[in-house]
């Protein structure tokens, strides 16, 4: 879900309107604003409300909505249905108090259930609108003290906006959990859940920490603990400028990030390269050569496409490292009462860092002394501060909801620490030097395969049409399977299937026949013979086969070729046509590409 806030000298309806269109990635089920207006010497607090985009919510906003303080929310639901009433923000019986809300109260129902027992309506069957009415009922004479007494009585995670008609020169916010992030301005203030609604205008931002509190006037801003005491808050400079969250010239931020990656790919290999002794310097890693030669086994944890981007990562760490490593869903680790391993390396994977189950499984971690890394896109994130080190991936803001960039600047990290590793321990200069050359490459070839969308676009449209759609790959080509059914699957809603190439005759074959075509990553590596074998037992079935391969492969009936580096690094070039195949197919069918149904880009909610 996103946050915004504005107190200033201007009209505060629109900057939240547009702060909302930025956030809209991370939730659009509704959305809401609510506004301190003047009606005599009092003011009153006016809310709007609509099911959908931020596009319907300003459709609704009447034309005269004046006030120069208000907040503003979209909502990926979790409690209750998406919907008017539903929809943030949340207003207090009396009208005078308005908060949005992140994360999920957990105690709700219990404090549903004693609001109702004092006679008090509840309008939504959100666990947020609790917040409003305790606030409103809450003692203290400041609106501070107020909002404090009312989150000791919740439990549960928070980044919360809260207005009072009665203290109208204010904003109170809070964080436990769920980002916020204030925005400094000149004679006004901002509060977002993300920078990317803040850039516009201004790059000055302060985050708030965990158990942190701020108030925010026109011309002043301050933070403390929920105690009540002073924090310092120097803000500190947004690395991105505002033109990176525009769409320049694309009619996506699919199509523009999925075109951004030659860029992306140089960025994460910048300043990191030594020629002179074939490795990479990770400084931010904090794990010099001793320590990375102690380690036994490596564990990478992440959700959805940052998990598919791990089993590279994993892959990667075994061939140059020779050490053990696999990829797990964090969101399934976190439950699992897992083993920790005193002498294994942790590392988490997120785009966002932000992502609830993956912070989860860091915390769960840290307490039981692991030593843990994050491998992240956002700078300053929850998953950046609370790992041990780690490194940053550098592809710069990611918007569109499903993963391009970000993901293949993943999988180039993976490679620089899985290079970095295996140089300390067994890794030849020649290898070494070997996989430099390669990452060098990189970004020219991937440049290559982007000059090959019209093709693409072409083998797309058999796919808008399928009925479901089978990916395989072997081994180094298993999780670019995976990572490109989920692409499929989240931005066509074409169902996708991703298996192992030899594991299809143990099942998935029955479903073979010539509405299910399947792509094939079949790379020239030591496994070429055995991915043709398969590519046999499809056609024998009728299937059909679009194969993306180092040449034209004869059982396929269309073969995307894309340019050969390492058989290491091929991974990362094979899943960027992928990406485009998965695009063109939305495009054909129309899907709202950038923003797919039921879904949202950091899900900070269990
Ligand atoms: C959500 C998004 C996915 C993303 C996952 C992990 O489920 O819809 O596209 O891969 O979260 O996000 P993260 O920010 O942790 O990489």
């Amino acid at each position: 879900c996103g946050i915004v806030g504005y107190i200033g000298r201007r009209e505060a309806a629109p900057l939240l309107v547009e702060g909302l269109q930025r956030l809209e990635y991370r939730g659009y089920d509704s959305a809401g604003v609510a506004v301190l207006g003047r009606s005599g010497s009092t003011r009153t607090l006016k809310a709007v409300k609509a099911k959908g985009r931020v596009r319907e919510l300003e459709e609704r906003l009447p034309k005269r909505f004046a006030g120069s303080t208000g907040i503003a929310h979209t909502r990926w639901a979790t409690h209750g249905a998406p919907g008017d009433d539903n929809a943030h923000p949340h207003l207090s019986a009396d009208g005078k108090v308005a908060i949005v809300h992140n994360g999920i109260f957990d105690n709700a129902s219990e404090l549903r259930a004693k609001l109702a027992a004092e006679g008090i309506e509840l309008a939504s069957e959100t666990d947020s609108e609790v917040l409003a009415h305790l606030v409103a009922r809450a003692g203290g004479e400041t609106l501070e003290e107020r909002v404090r007494a009312a989150l000791s009585m919740i439990e549960g995670t928070y980044g919360v906006a809260v207005l009072h008609a009665d203290f109208p020169d204010r904003i109170v916010v809070a964080r436990n959990g769920s980002p916020v992030v204030l925005g400094i301005g000149e004679k006004e203030m901002f509060v977002a859940s993300d920078v990317a609604a803040l850039v516009r205008h201004t790059r000055q931002v302060v985050t708030l920490e965990d158990g942190e509190m701020a108030t925010l006037t026109a011309d002043d801003y301050r933070t403390y603990t929920t105690g009540g005491s002073r924090t310092s808050a120097e803000p500190t400079t947004v690395e991105w400028a505002a033109e990176s969250y525009d769409l320049g010239g694309h009619d996506t931020y699919m199509h523009k990030e999925i075109a951004e990656q030659p860029e992306a790919v140089d960025r994460v290999l910048r300043g990191r390269i030594d020629d002179r002794f074939a490795t990479v310097h990770l400084g931010g890693l904090g794990l010099d050569a001793r320590e990375a030669r102690a380690v036994r086994r490596v564990k990478i944890l992440g959700c959805g496409s940052a998990y598919y981007s791990g089993q590279i990562g994993a892959q990667l760490i075994e061939e140059l490292a020779r050490i053990p490593a696999d990829a797990e869903p964090a969101s399934e680790f976190r439950y699992r009462n897992p083993v920790v391993d005193p002498d294994a390396l942790y590392i988490a994977v997120s785009q966002s860092g932000e992502t609830y189950d993956t912070l989860a499984a860091v915390q769960e971690l840290k307490r039981k002394g692991a030593k843990v890394l994050g491998v992240v896109n956002v700078v300053g994130s929850a998953i950046a501060r609370e790992t041990d080190g780690g490194m940053y991936v550098h592809a710069g803001p990611e918007v569109c909801v499903v993963s391009t960039k970000c993901f293949t600047n993943t999988a180039v990290a993976f490679a620089l620490l899985a290079l970095y590793l295996g140089r300390v321990r067994d890794l030849s200069v020649a290898d070494g030097r070997r996989i430099v050359d390669g990452l060098r490459r990189l970004p020219e070839q991937i440049q290559q395969v982007l000059d090959g969308e019209a093709a693409i676009a072409e083998a797309a449209r058999e796919f808008a049409s399928a009925r479901s759609a089978m990916f395989v790959g072997r081994v180094r080509g298993y999780p670019v399977a995976r990572e490109a059914a989920q692409k499929l699957k989240e931005v066509s809603y074409v169902h996708a299937e991703a298996y192992p190439a030899s594991e299809l005759k143990h099942g998935p074959l029955a479903l073979i026949e010539p509405e299910v075509p399947t792509v094939a990553v079949v790379p020239d590596d030591e496994l070429l013979e055995k991915n043709r074998a398969t590519l046999e037992e499809i056609k024998a079935r009728k299937g059909r086969i679009v194969a993306v391969a180092h040449r034209e492969q004869e059982r396929a009936d269309r073969t995307i070729v894309v340019p050969k580096n390492e058989p290491e690094l091929d991974p990362v070039l094979m899943g960027v046509p992928l990406q485009l195949l998965a695009y063109h197919t939305a495009l054909e069918l129309g899907r709202d590409i950038d923003k797919p149904r039921n879904l949202a880009k950091s899900v900070t909610v269990e």
